[in-house]
């Protein structure tokens, strides 16, 4: 796995990558695969370097698996919530980020309810950031760990393929991410929901937009259902939850009309019953617990990548326990 110099301090969203470096993080991602399902799943690469975990809003998924990943790659991470925090006393995530770089890590990883708090952190700081999730603008390492499913899935072919997204797209810095990878990949999108939770400037989107669900899942090769963000929903754009699951639940049948053996992706948490039907949730075609893993190797990939992006300029990832 030859790479020049990685060029990137930060990553922020996956328009800034081209096809070689995904294809490179994606590469190296299944290596660290490979270690995680050792018995002793910890490798020294990162040792000696510092990453700050700086979630200023809730996650499950995002922010235990980078803390599994750096561990696993012997940094020491370090959390920040919001609670807990001087956030909670007034202090800017101006003033938060400074704090931060002065106690010197090599890398922080930031989810924040405001778009642009990722950049606006990168463009202050010295060390690498990493986007977890800002606002409704990007999250670059679940696109890319969606890519890592879905190539495993179809072993490595992916050009030609389509793919539906399903559900509150307006809110969702999932599909952004993922439509602009998952463009670069050589994959169609289309994507359905209410038309309250579509964009406005969704016919600019690199997408086809459906009215239909049925006529929308017809023959695709996969499916990814978002959750519908309550937290996020401004008053109006929805019926009630009730009328929301009786025309946007995803069920079984649907993805009967995918094509066949099609896989079922969401990126969590999910709301069982109002936009992916619970039987659904748990079925074979269901990739929900693969995306989780496949977070942690990807999650690596990006840490050691970053991490390391001064000491291998051109020499293959260092990954062998020793
Ligand atoms: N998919 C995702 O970002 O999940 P969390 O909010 O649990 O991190």
């Amino acid at each position: 796995m030859i790479m020049t110099k990685w060029p990137h301090k930060d990553l922020l969203d996956t328009d800034h990558l081209t096809l070689a470096e995904v294809t490179y993080l994606l590469n190296m991602a299944r290596e660290f695969q490979e270690i995680n399902t050792r018995p002793v799943k910890k490798v020294p690469t990162l040792r000696g370097k510092g990453v700050v975990l700086f979630f200023a809003e809730d996650s499950t998924r995002t922010k235990t698996s980078f803390d599994v990943a750096g561990k696993r790659l012997s940094a020491d991470t370090f959390s920040l919530g919001k609670s807990g925090s001087s956030i909670a006393k007034g202090e800017s995530l101006k003033d938060t980020a400074l704090t931060l770089q002065a106690m010197s890590p090599d890398i922080i990883v930031i989810r924040h309810s405001s778009s642009g708090a990722a950049r606006f952190l990168a463009e202050r700081l010295a060390c690498s950031v990493v986007n977890a999730g800002d606002g409704w603008h990007a999250h670059p390492t679940q696109a890319l760990l969606d890519a890592y499913t879905l190539r495993e899935y179809w072993q490595g072919k992916m050009a030609g393929k389509t793919l539906l997204i399903v559900g509150d797209i307006t809110h969702s810095r999932v599909a952004r991410s993922n439509i602009h990878l998952l463009n670069l990949l050589g994959i169609s999108v289309r994507v359905f929901g209410p038309k309250t939770l579509l964009p406005r400037d969704i016919d600019a989107w690199p997408v086809s937009v459906y009215a239909n669900l049925s006529e929308a899942v017809a023959g695709v090769d996969a499916v990814m259902c978002l959750r519908l963000q309550l937290e996020r929903q401004q008053a109006g754009l929805l019926p009630d939850l009730s009328e929301y699951a009786a025309q946007f639940c995803l069920t079984r049948d649907h993805l009967a009309k995918a094509a066949p053996g099609a896989p079922l992706l969401h990126p969590g948490p999910i709301n069982r019953g109002l936009e992916i039907a619970s039987d659904l949730a748990d079925a074979p075609e269901s990739r929900i617990l693969d995306q989780v893993a496949a977070g942690v190797a990807l999650r690596m990939a990006v840490l050691f990548t970053l991490g390391m992006r001064n000491e291998y300029a051109s020499e293959e990832p260092h990954v062998s326990p020793s």
